[in-house]
């Protein structure tokens, strides 16, 4: 089977520079590259939701000089990439919290946002200033602001009068299938982590730069091999395929 839904936290590139002796951002720079051919072998794999996580809410915390190195790559990723993206029937999402980027940043995103909203071949969304737990905090707060009029709070509130689902960022996507971490570390990082509840789970020791799609091809051959139960047991489901 192949995942509806593949999310990706990329990452590696300051270890993929540091090998080659070039300052960190020579290797996100190569990361960008990346992206692009991940993106292609995605739409000719009919994955309609793929999802990258580009900058953490906890990236902030890096050298300043290599935060604002990120900030315009995204820039000249936009203003370089969209034409192509929208010529391939790319639809591009950003989620995460945008109001610290700057004002040209926020309108490039926008643009490329309306441009590509028609399209339908593949979602492409880039998690940008994206935390799990912000996440899960800014739909609790629409949440809250939408069910507690006037009146306060309502006196019972139960789990399960919360439906956080719909007020998540990625509201308009299954959730994650697979779940593929780049540069060795074995740890979500803060990603999706309401939505990569079931997801299967690849990490690879290669460094993001030279994660190929040959090599998402054979990640994507160990995902097919997987057996996704949801807590149920095998005997169920190989009942209910009959
Ligand atoms: C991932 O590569 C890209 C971002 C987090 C922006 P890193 O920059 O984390 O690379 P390493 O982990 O230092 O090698
Ligand atoms: C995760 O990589 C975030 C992104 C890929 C954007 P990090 O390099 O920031 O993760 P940690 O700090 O090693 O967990
Ligand atoms: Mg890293």
């Amino acid at each position: 089977m192949v995942p509806q839904h593949v999310a990706m936290i990329m990452d590696g590139n300051g270890r993929w520079a540091k090998k080659r002796f070039l300052p960190r951002v020579a290797g996100h720079a190569r990361g960008v590259k990346r992206v692009r051919d991940i993106v292609e072998f995605c739409t000719a794999r009919n994955i309609h939701y793929l999802t990258l996580f580009a900058f953490s809410t906890e990236n902030w915390k890096r050298p300043p000089d290599e935060v604002e190195h990120l900030m315009g790559l995204f820039v000249s990723a936009l203003e370089g990439e969209v034409a192509r993206l929208h010529a391939n029937g790319v639809r591009l999402r950003v989620i995460g919290d945008l109001a610290p980027f700057s004002p040209r940043l926020q309108q490039l995103i926008a643009t490329a946002e309306a441009r590509t909203a028609g399209n339908d071949r593949l979602v492409l969304t880039v998690a940008a200033n994206y935390g799990g737990q912000w996440d899960i905090k800014q739909a609790f707060s629409r949440w809250v602001n939408e069910h507690v009029g006037a009146g306060g709070v309502p006196s019972a509130v139960g789990p399960s009068d919360i439906d956080l689902a719909p007020y998540l960022s990625m509201a308009y996507a299954p959730n994650p299938d697979f779940v593929i971490r780049t540069g060795g570390e074995q740890r979500i990082s803060n990603f999706l982590l309401w939505q990569s509840t079931y997801s299967e789970l690849f990490f690879t020791d290669t460094l993001w730069p030279d994660f190929s799609p040959a090599e998402m091809a054979k990640a994507l051959d160990w995902y097919a091999q997987r057996e996704r139960r949801f807590g149920q047991t095998s005997q169920q489901l190989q009942a209910a395929a009959g």
